[in-house]
């Protein structure tokens, strides 16, 4: 068996709309989850990421399609399955949290029973009773952190806070057993203090569940809490990939360190934001997309799409800045100072508190 539960392999991803024009969301791009590890998908809004989630999921608009490439889950190809095909893999091996409970809840049924719901749907054999299904329902809510579960079974979500929708979310998404889990910034709509407990969540569940993750996120802070690996990725590809901590003190692409350098850091606000925007999609740059935004930019890097160079075994990155002939690259001296305060915070944390897992426990 091989050790990815996910490949994705040169996938390409465009919208038609109409007047012919096509958006070119998704543009070749390669990404593996491996058994039981956190893979996190970020960049800026519109970099390409729930596209690429829907895509595995199956749930792209009728607007897109998959114009190439391949997505493998367990080795079995998703592009080439049928309607059925997708709902037998969809919940049952692949679920998804999404950012907003409120648009994914039932507004009008009880909490409880939606999970209860999630259960019978996926028990294809038919043979969880409607008690047993409660009581599944009511052991999801108190694995995800409800308290007072039985009372909590029959409220609608309006009655509860973002927190505990988020986690009925999160249980509702589990009720089938999923092996892959994909979350699409599923944080993003809480306040900081309950992102902290929803984040313990995911690690706790990731543990005891040895559960897979594709985690989407725009937000490099809540990278650096959740992933084992990250995929930076700008205009529909990706530009750098590596372990957490690669991405973290050593990266190489221009466009990983603007997002590092606009991250908050533990001293005070944002550094900087990212000048320039992002590319029409419609007509994506030639090269490297990432160019006109670039001080870094070459000649070639406006004329050819630069080819992934290996920086270790882990960390590859797609920018002519690591080609040979390429005059040496230095990360800027600010970004370089912030990630030398953020090793020795890290150095002076792990002192004091022996392991990097305990910044991960649930608040
Ligand atoms: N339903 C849609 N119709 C047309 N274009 C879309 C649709 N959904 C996404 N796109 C386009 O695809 C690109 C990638 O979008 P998306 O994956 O949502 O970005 P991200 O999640 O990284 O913010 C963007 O250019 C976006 O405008
Ligand atoms: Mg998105």
């Amino acid at each position: 068996m091989s050790d990815n539960i996910l490949e994705i392999r040169d996938l390409h991803v465009s919208f038609d709309m109409r007047h012919g024009e096509r958006i070119y969301a998704v543009r070749g791009i390669d990404l593996e989850v491996k058994r039981g590890e956190v893979l996190a998908l970020v960049g800026e809004s519109g970099s390409g990421k729930s596209v690429t989630g829907k895509a595995v999921l199956g749930i792209l608009p009728p607007s897109a399609s998959i114009t190439s490439g391949s997505i493998k889950y367990n080795g079995e190809e998703l592009t080439e399955l049928k309607c059925d095909g997708y709902n037998r893999i969809r919940g049952s091996e692949i679920s998804m949290v999404p950012q907003d409970p409120f648009l994914s809840l039932d507004p009008i049924a009880p909490v409880g029973a939606q999970i209860a719901e999630s259960i019978r749907k996926h028990d294809t054999g038919g043979r969880i009773g409607r008690e047993e299904r409660r009581r599944g329902a009511l052991e999801l809510m108190r694995e995800v952190g409800i308290a007072a579960a039985e009372e909590r079974y029959g409220d609608h979500p309006f009655r509860l806070s973002g927190g505990q929708r988020q986690r009925i979310a999160i249980a509702a998404a589990l009720a089938p057993s999923p092996r892959l889990l994909i979350c699409d910034e599923p944080t993003t709509a809480l306040d900081v203090t309950i992102e902290a407990q929803i984040l313990g969540l995911f690690e706790r569940l990731k543990r005891q569940r040895a559960l897979s993750m594709l985690f989407i996120t725009h937000d490099l802070g809540v990278v650096a809490r959740m992933a084992d690996r990250v995929a930076v990725m700008y205009a529909g590809r990706i530009v750098e990939i590596g372990e957490v901590d690669e991405i973290f003190y050593e990266p190489r692409h221009p466009y990983t360190w603007s997002l590092l350098s606009s991250v908050p850091s533990g001293s005070g606000g944002r550094l900087r934001i990212i000048p320039g925007y992002v590319p029409d999609m419609r007509d994506p740059p030639i090269g490297d997309a990432f160019a006109p935004r670039s001080e870094w930019a070459m000649r070639i890097d406006h004329l050819a799409h630069p080819p992934f160079f290996d920086i270790s075994p882990t960390h590859r990155v797609a920018s002519w800045l690591y080609h040979k002939n390429a005059p040496r690259a230095e990360m800027p001296s600010e970004l370089r100072e912030l990630i030398a305060a953020r090793l020795e915070e890290r150095r002076r944390f792990l002192m004091e508190n022996g392991s990097d897992k305990e910044r991960c426990e649930e608040g």
